[in-house]
Formats: structure tokens, C-alpha cells, sequence
């Protein structure tokens, strides 16, 4: 089976005060999230589609997924975690309570707040992740990294051409997934809050897959404003 989770579990405070987490904010005509979701269904490739909120959210998501009439057939509404990688994990053990697991199964985790991702990546992690078990969706870095440990003084300045910005999805084969997060420490979940970090860090090898400079996070009230001017296209 192939999976899609949509990680919408977060809070949103770079976002600044707002009446609700940025994934439900306004994104042109629909909720950032909706823009998401649409895509993941729009691919047949896809079983399911997993949306991770926080449980305080769950009955606003399923209302407003209602609301935009999507078509819930292939959706789930879950809880998420209290962090990140606490929320992918949630995701995971939900398929594997209801659904089982088979050696082959794969989950995409995507970040709800990342609504323009195009058929092409999903086309792409859905490969790698049944090829590698493994990938990681980046652009290469644009701007020269400045490496700096204590923020005053610079340590190093890699090299440019070796040096990729990390965007979603993160796809993995779901058993080699879990199997990896239980290995870790309680300390190495608090610092690896990158699920394909972990990965690294225990030495498997992840591919990579190339994003688009568009595939933005919305992060910040800026990045909404600049979503908003994405969108205008569309309207
Ligand atoms: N996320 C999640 N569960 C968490 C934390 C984050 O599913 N416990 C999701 C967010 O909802 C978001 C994505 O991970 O779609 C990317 O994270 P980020 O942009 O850092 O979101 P927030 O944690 O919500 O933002 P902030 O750090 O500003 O509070």
C-alpha cells in the first residue's frame, strides 16, 4: 500500500497571533491544508491519505475537509504528536493498528503548510521510496551556506555545489521507518528532528529527489503573503 501523511499536527507560532494553527488559515479560496490534500488525491497511485492535526483540530479539519467537498473516501483524519516526528510516528502505528504492515508498504510524510508540490515529486518519492526505502525531496541551495556553531564567529563555509536545501516529501518504507525511530535513545529523538536525519545518523542511505524552488513552506506571515501572490493565477 501506498501512503500519503499530511503533517499537520503543529502550532504555527512563527506565524505570530492567529485565530488558528497556519494550516487552516486561508490560502486563496480554500484552507492551506485543502490545497494539499487535493493534491495527494489527485494521484492514483496513492491508497490513502493520512491527515495529522492536533486533537483539539480533528472534528474542525473532518467539518471543513466536508466543507470544501473533498472526497473523504481514501481519507483519514488522525491525531497527531507533540512534536514532528512524534506526529509521523502516530501516522505510522494508526496504519499499523487498522491496516497491518506488508515489507512493501511506504508512507510520503508531507508538511500541510507546503500546499505546492506538483504530481512530478509525488511521482518521484512514490519510486524512490519502493526503490530505496528511503528519500528525501531538496533543491540545491541557491545562496552559499554560512556555518557558524556559536552564531558570532563563521566555523565554515561548505561547498556550494554539495549543498542541497531540504524541502517534503520525506518518504520511507514504513516497517524500515519505525524500526529505525525505536532504536533511538530518548536523547537522539530530542535533537534528530528530522525523520531522514535519523536515518543518516544510523547509516542508512537516503536518495534524494528533486523539488522545485515553488514547493515553499509557509512558514511566516511573509511566506503566506508570497503563497497568496502564488495563487492569484489560479483564482
Ligand atoms: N507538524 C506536525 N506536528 C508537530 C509539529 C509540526 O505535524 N508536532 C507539522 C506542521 O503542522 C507543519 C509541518 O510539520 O505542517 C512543518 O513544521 P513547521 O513549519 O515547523 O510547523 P509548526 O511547528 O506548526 O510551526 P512553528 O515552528 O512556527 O510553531
Amino acid at each position: 500500500m501506498i501512503y500519503a501523511e499530511i503533517l499537520a499536527g503543529g502550532k504555527g507560532t512563527r506565524m505570530g497571533n492567529t485565530e488558528m494553527p497556519k494550516q487552516f488559515l486561508m490560502l486563496g479560496k480554500k484552507p492551506i491544508f485543502i490545497h494539499t490534500v487535493e493534491q495527494f488525491l489527485l494521484n492514483r497511485r496513492i491508497d490513502k491519505v493520512l491527515i495529522c492535526c492536533p486533537e483539539k483540530w480533528m472534528a474542525y479539519t473532518k467539518d471543513t475537509l466536508k466543507k470544501y467537498d473533498v472526497d473523504m473516501a481514501k481519507v483519514i483524519v488522525v491525531q497527531g504528536g507533540s512534536t514532528r516526528n512524534e506526529t509521523i510516528l502516530n501516522g505510522c502505528h494508526y496504519i499499523e493498528s487498522n491496516f497491518g504492515l506488508t515489507d512493501d508498504d511506504i508512507i510520503l510524510t508531507h508538511d500541510a503548510v507546503r500546499p505546492f508540490l506538483n504530481q512530478r515529486i509525488i511521482d518521484d518519492n512514490i519510486d524512490g521510496a519502493l526503490e530505496y526505502g528511503a528519500v528525501d525531496t531538496v533543491v540545491e541551495a541557491f545562496d552559499t551556506i554560512v556555518h557558524s556553531i556559536d552564531g558570532e564567529i563563521i566555523t565554515d563555509i561548505p561547498v556550494r555545489s554539495e549543498m542541497y536545501q531540504g524541502q517534503t516529501p520525506q518518504s520511507f518504507n514504513i516497517k524500515l521507518l519505525m524500526t529505525f525511530f525505536d532504536s533511538l535513545t530518548d536523547d537522539e529523538k530530542e535533537i534528530l528532528t528530522d525523520a531522514c536525519k535519523a536515518l543518516v545518523i544510523k547509516g542508512t542511505h537516503v536518495h534524494l529527489v528533486k523539488g522545485e524552488v515553488y514547493n515553499i513552506k509557509i512558514t511566516t506571515q511573509h511566506d503566506l503573503k508570497v503563497a497568496n501572490g502564488l495563487v492569484e493565477g489560479d483564482q
